[in-house]
């Protein structure tokens, strides 16, 4: 039996599975997801460090904890021997007072392999993540983006909306080259 993910498989898109390419699977993030390629994923948009096995079990299991908060998801070239993970996306489900108790999901850490670029791999991820979205009651869905990126978000249904600040905090786990 495949190994059970962050999330239930009725909130992955069967419609966007359908479109992938052939051996290409959506699926949520996996435990023993620590050397499938999807840290190498990340890797194509931020700093991500040397993060042990056992710091990425640790947070894995923080996140199994956000109770329907917080979903990551990968797109995974079963084509490959072995298997390895070729995009990313995560959506965080942020639970609201305002508009009588709304949720709007905050989209993060969109990411395809630098040799799988150009595939419709990203939106594909995106099309997911609005399904997850739409599935967990959000009313809204936000990100922030470079403006290289804004015309792939565009072609996402996204369209530019307010102005995006940011507040910096010196220390270790926030250093600002990994932002
Ligand atoms: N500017 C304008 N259009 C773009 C861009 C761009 N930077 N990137 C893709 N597109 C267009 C494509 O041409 C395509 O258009 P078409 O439908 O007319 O053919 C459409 O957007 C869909 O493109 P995909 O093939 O799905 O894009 P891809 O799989 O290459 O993924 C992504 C795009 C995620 C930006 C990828 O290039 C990547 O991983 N970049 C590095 C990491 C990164 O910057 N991630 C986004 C960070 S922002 C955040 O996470 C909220």
């Amino acid at each position: 039996m495949a190994e059970q993910g962050l999330f239930s498989a009725d909130l992955l898109s069967p419609e966007v599975q359908s479109v992938l390419p052939e051996g290409y699977q959506l699926r949520a993030l996996r435990q023993s997801d620590y050397d499938t390629g999807f840290l190498d994923c990340l890797r194509v948009l931020t700093t991500v460090g040397d993060i042990s096995k056992q710091q990425f079990d640790d947070r894995y299991r923080w996140i199994t904890k956000q109770d329907g908060g917080y979903f990551i998801l990968v797109v995974e070239d079963t084509n490959a021997n072995p298997p390895r993970v070729v995009g990313t996306g995560a959506l965080l489900v942020e639970r609201k007072f305002i508009h009588n108790l709304g949720s709007v999901g905050h989209v993060e850490d969109i990411a395809v392999a630098k040799d799988q670029q150009g595939k419709k791999l990203g939106l594909r991820i995106i099309q997911a993540l609005d399904f997850i979205a739409e599935k967990t009651g959000c009313y809204k869905t936000i990100l922030d983006c470079s403006e290289a990126n804004e015309g792939f978000y565009v072609k996402c249904g996204f369209r530019r909306a307010g102005l995006e600040m940011a507040h910096y905090y010196e220390g270790p786990k926030s250093n600002k080259a990994q932002q």
